[in-house]
């Protein structure tokens, strides 16, 4: 049977990776997680200590040793073999990465990797660029989105089950800054393709959500 491309772009906290992860594992796809690999270009430019240049964030990715091994419902992210799959969630990495994501080269570096990743198919990938540049071919382009208040609500939760201690009226001003950000840079900015089709998540289910997506690839491969 052929194997999909699926892509799925939204802002953060719409639920993209969740979702991602749950329809990959039940096709038995891949998923790539390719915000992750946006943080772990902030992360490696923290680690320098020193207020970088977008020549020297760009050089750093260029020689980024970077590793995605998605197994059993989990991403593990290395560079150079340090395992730095929670590091790159810190607040600091999430605060840096939007400028990470500004760096031309960066973005170049990134699109052909996650090109080289994708590969003939049977793959899920998620971002903010991927229906409109990384993958335009995509059988399946999805757009998750929902309120800035549920969004905030996510993170914080998930936050606070990993012990930090944050406001949640701190996260809605964070992620209204990052939407801000991905959406008005120059750069691939957070755009719905066309073909995308739009799910709002504020009051839908993961599985329900999870459900649409594969109602879809059955569609797809049916040719319903
Ligand atoms: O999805 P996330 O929060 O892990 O993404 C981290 C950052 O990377 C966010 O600021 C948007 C950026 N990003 C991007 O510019 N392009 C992508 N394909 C994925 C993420």
């Amino acid at each position: 049977m052929k194997r999909l491309i699926i892509a799925i772009d939204g802002p953060a906290g719409a639920g993209k990776s969740t979702v991602a992860k749950l329809t990959a594992q039940k096709l038995n796809y891949n998923y790539i997680d390719t915000g992750a690999m946006y943080r772990a270009v902030a992360w490696q430019t923290l680690q320098q200590g020193v207020e970088p240049s977008n020549q020297a964030i760009a050089e750093l990715a260029q020689n980024l040793d970077l590793k995605l091994d998605y197994r059993n419902g989990k991403t593990n992210i290395t560079v150079a073999g340090q395992d730095i799959t929670e590091a790159i969630r810190t607040p600091e990495v999430s605060r840096l990465v939007p400028k990470i994501a500004q760096v031309a080269e960066v973005r170049e570096v990134m699109l052909k990797l996650q090109q080289d990743m994708a590969g003939l198919g049977g793959v899920v990938m998620d971002g903010r660029d991927i229906g409109t540049h990384v993958l335009p071919q995509a059988d399946i382009k999805i757009f998750l989105t929902a309120s800035i208040a549920e969004r905030a609500k996510r993170r914080w939760q998930e936050l606070v089950a990993k012990g930090y201690t944050i406001q949640l009226s701190e996260l809605e001003a964070e992620i209204a800054y990052r939407d801000k950000e991905d959406c008005e840079r120059e750069l691939a900015p957070l755009l719905a393709a066309p073909d995308a089709i739009h799910i709002d998540t504020t009051e839908l289910s993961i599985e329900a959500t999870v459900k649409k997506i594969i109602d879809l690839c059955k569609e797809k491969l049916t040719g319903v």
